[in-house]
């Protein structure tokens, strides 16, 4: 048995409580009690559901067996961790719906300390080119996902942070967009001083916007090209680095100005075409391990499914060989949460990174199907048209499914709306398990009442 610790450490430095770990004891131990369950069944009768008689009835393959309840049945949240949109506090009800139930995501505090530092480091080792107008400021502009997003939230800490444009506000860092601020008197950041060589420089953070569409969709790729374009004709000669909070908006920004201008610009995700850009002047991006969190959403699903120790496969290997490093990944046992760890891409290293949809070697062996009968999976996509989620996720977490057994539903949301994708949930009695990825991370129980019915 592997224990994991949780380390405060990146929580700490960055002064945010949006993952307030603790220790955990690294993983949970075999629940074998199962109790009895009235549920309904596809007509609507009550049934008597025992899941030990479960286990041994189910394995015909594709159908639920309709015999566990709904809300008994594994849940596992991905990519938006059940929480309050404004403070990061956790949504503990949702991530303890059921003793089946886990967040699937990545440590955002240690990703977004990565990716200050690698923009920083960016800054020093070009000191003699970096400042564009030679006028002794070095100006970046900010490419916000989602106000209400941790991940966007903690990268947009990280970036100030490493760059001594934060200041704080209520004890963190303030993640505030500053509209434009060419002028350096912005209250939500501060200018920087960095010093190279004996010589100092101010950053400033030019401008920094929100991306979110008029139809209400996040992370906006072709908003942040718009928004590129309306800085760069008014302060262009200003900008000397672009920074984003994922390389969605990245790339955008990077097609549609700084690739010409050769101005770097740095990303989140190490999708495909981010990586492939770095070749081109795309100053780097961070690998987020996509290919370690589409394992363990499928994974935990499975091994809730096969009533074995949820660490199977995971930090214990399994019987084809499969296990997972300490230095990939986390658990937290208190935030019932799976966590991978993240990787900066640069000039320096991205030929190892060129295919973001290939399985983790560690984890690519298949299970055998006596063992492990297929079942049947729902699972969402928030916005089908998420770069990182429709380009990197998705892909991987279908070679994935066949590795594993699962027949997996997939569902694509529109980025706006909840019920978008809660109507298409309509019949959850025919899956087994569902992996589920919320439109804000504040609306779990808009998920939760259906498995409750
Ligand atoms: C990714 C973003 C993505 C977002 C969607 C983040 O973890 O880095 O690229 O748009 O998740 O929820």
């Amino acid at each position: 048995m592997k224990k994991k610790l949780v380390s405060m450490t990146m929580a700490v430095l960055l002064g945010v409580s949006l993952v307030a770990c603790g220790s955990d004891s690294g993983k949970k131990s075999d629940d074998t009690t199962k109790t009895d369950d009235t549920s309904k069944d596809d007509a609507g009768a009550d049934t008597k559901s025992d899941a030990d008689t479960k286990t041994e009835d189910d394995n015909t393959g594709g159908d639920a067996s309709g015999e566990v309840a709904n809300k008994d049945k594994p849940l596992v949240w991905y990519n938006r961790q059940p929480s309050n949109s404004s403070t990061g506090e956790l949504d503990q009800a949702a991530l303890t719906f059921n003793k089946d139930t886990y967040y699937v995501g990545f440590d955002a505090n240690q990703g977004a300390e990565l990716q200050g530092t690698m923009v920083s480091d960016y800054i020093k080792a070009n000191i003699d080119k970096i400042d564009r107008n030679g006028d002794g400021v070095i100006g970046y502009v900010l490419a916000i996902g989602d106000i209400g997003h941790n991940d966007s939230i903690a990268r947009t800490r990280g970036v100030r942070k490493a760059l001594g444009t934060a200041v704080e506000k209520d004890g963190n860092i303030n993640s505030d967009p500053v509209g434009t601020n060419t002028d350096g008197s912005a209250s939500a950041v501060q200018d920087g001083k960095l010093e190279v060589d004996g010589k100092t420089y101010t950053v400033r953070e030019l401008a920094s916007q929100e991306m979110k569409n008029s139809a209400g969709a996040t992370w906006d790729a072709a908003t942040a090209g718009n928004a590129i374009g309306t800085w760069s004709s008014s302060f262009g000669d200003s900008i000397d680095i672009v920074a984003s909070n994922n390389d969605g908006m990245g790339m955008s920004m990077f097609n549609a100005w700084s690739k010409e201008n050769k101005v770097p610009t740095f990303g989140y995700d190490a999708n495909n075409d981010a990586v492939a850009a770095i070749a081109e002047g795309y100053g780097g991006t961070i690998s987020q391990h996509a290919d370690v969190q589409a394992y363990l959403t499928l994974r935990v699903l499975r091994n809730a499914l096969d009533g074995v120790d949820i660490d199977t496969g995971i930090g214990t290997e399994d019987e084809a060989g499969n296990v997972l490093s300490d230095d990939v990944y986390k658990y937290s046992e208190e935030e019932r949460s799976y966590y991978a760890l993240n990787v900066a891409v640069t000039a320096d290293n991205y030929k190892d990174f060129t295919d973001s949809t290939k399985v983790f070697d560690p984890v690519s062996k298949q299970l055998d199907e006596g063992s492990h009968a297929t079942k049947k999976v729902w699972l969402n996509i928030y916005n089908a048209s998420d770069n990182f989620l429709s380009s990197t996720y998705q892909p991987l977490l279908q070679n994935y499914d066949d590795l594993l057994n699962l027949d997996v539903e997939y569902i694509g949301g529109d980025g706006q709306t909840e019920s978008n994708i809660t109507n298409r949930l309509g019949n959850p009695g025919q899956y087994d398990a569902f992996a589920i990825n919320m439109v804000k991370t504040d609306n779990a129980a808009s998920y939760t009442a259906l498995l409750n019915q």
